[in-house]
């Protein structure tokens, strides 16, 4: 039977910053607020011209470069994202893979919001393990600017823009495969954490513009209650199910939500402060592309080495959730 390993990482973050301090000129927010609600202090903003799929290119050319794989030997793309280049299509995945000049190879978005790199982790674990792909390109990438109201303090303060990438292959070696994840969705909250207009379920007139626009609208309070108490109950028993104690995680990597939450979480597993990777402070939420990013920080700064354990965890839109318990396998 064929594993999968996570072979590599890379990400791309925009130059351009937003601080708190610029934020508390466009709406009723304090940075003082921000940084203790969130424990966010910046966030990233694409250029007017830089797209979704531009910066998943880049984040993707890094994970390749890193894979010691050629791009050719990849047979799949796919990108998780809520804000993708077009709506409806061509999707992000198809535009990266033209980018990176591959022809002939599988493309694909998919939609689980902040959950999103969980769930293409998942879809490019059952596809090696399958027998049926053996190199995955997977995606996370948002330029979360273009689907945020500006004008609203509850979501503005959040969100940022960026990608991350990784790259999954088949092995024949356990001790390298991705050993669990979970993923779930309960639609009974997809009101909490939406994009209302635009679609084929929106009340608007299609013609009307104005309307139509994609922003995000978020019932903060009561989504932070229900990603606390799902995300808790969902790395316990994850990590009991593969008897494996929170002392063994080398790294717990979340999505960079709310420093909140990741506390809660990362308490409830009775983690170290050294065990907990944290990049909201200066990239805010960017939903599909957090985790990677996350990764490909302590990859950069040399802390993240081969045969290292990461857990996973995200929470979104939807609702979506999911846990990964995933050894770090670059090709030696
Ligand atoms: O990534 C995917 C899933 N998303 C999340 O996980 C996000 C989850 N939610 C959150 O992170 C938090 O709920 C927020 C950061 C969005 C809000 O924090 P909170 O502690 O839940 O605040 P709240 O919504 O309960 O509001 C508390 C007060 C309210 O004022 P009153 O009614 O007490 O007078 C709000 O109007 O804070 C006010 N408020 C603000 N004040 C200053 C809300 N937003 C702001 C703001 N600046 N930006």
């Amino acid at each position: 039977m064929a594993y999968a390993a996570f072979r590599s990482i890379g990400a791309y973050a925009p130059t351009d910053i937003l601080t708190n301090e610029e934020l508390s000129k466009m709406v009723d927010t304090t940075d003082e607020w921000i940084t203790k609600r969130t424990g966010i202090k910046e966030r990233r903003i694409a250029a007017k011209d830089e797209t979704t799929s531009d910066m998943g290119v880049e984040a993707a050319k890094k994970a390749i470069q890193r894979s010691g794989l050629a791009k050719e030997d990849l047979d799949m793309i796919i990108c998780a994202t809520i804000s993708p280049d077009y709506f409806c299509m061509p999707s992000t995945a198809t535009i990266i893979s033209n980018k990176l000049g591959l022809r002939n190879i599988t493309a694909f978005d998919i939609s689980a919001a902040c959950t999103g790199f969980v769930y293409i982790l998942s879809i490019a674990k059952a596809l090696i393990e399958s027998g049926m792909k053996k190199n995955i390109l997977i995606i996370g990438a948002e330029k979360l600017s273009a689907i945020t109201d500006y004008s609203d303090r509850g979501t503005c303060i959040l969100f940022g823009d960026g990608a991350g990438a990784a790259i999954i292959s088949a092995t024949d070696n356990k001790d390298e495969a991705i050993i669990d994840i979970h993923t779930g969705a309960d639609g009974e909250y997809a009101d909490l954490l939406m994009t209302p207009n635009g679609g084929s379920g929106s009340i608007h007139d299609s013609l009307d513009q104005e309307a139509s626009s994609c922003f995000m609208q978020m019932k903060g309070n009561e989504t932070f209650k229900v990603a606390v108490r799902t995300l808790t109950k969902d790395v316990v028993e994850n990590l009991k199910e593969n008897n494996i104690e929170s002392e063994a995680i080398n790294h717990f990597v979340p999505h960079q939500a709310n420093y909140r939450i990741i506390k809660a979480v990362g308490d409830a597993l009775k983690l170290k402060e050294e065990q907990v990777v944290l990049t909201v402070a200066k990239y805010g939420n960017t939903s599909g592309a957090s985790i990677p990013m996350a990764i490909n920080d302590i990859y950069e700064q040399g802390k993240l080495k081969s045969g290292e354990l990461m857990l996973l965890d995200a929470f979104g839109g939807g609702l979506t959730w999911g846990s990964a318990l995933v050894p770090f396998s670059p090709l030696k």
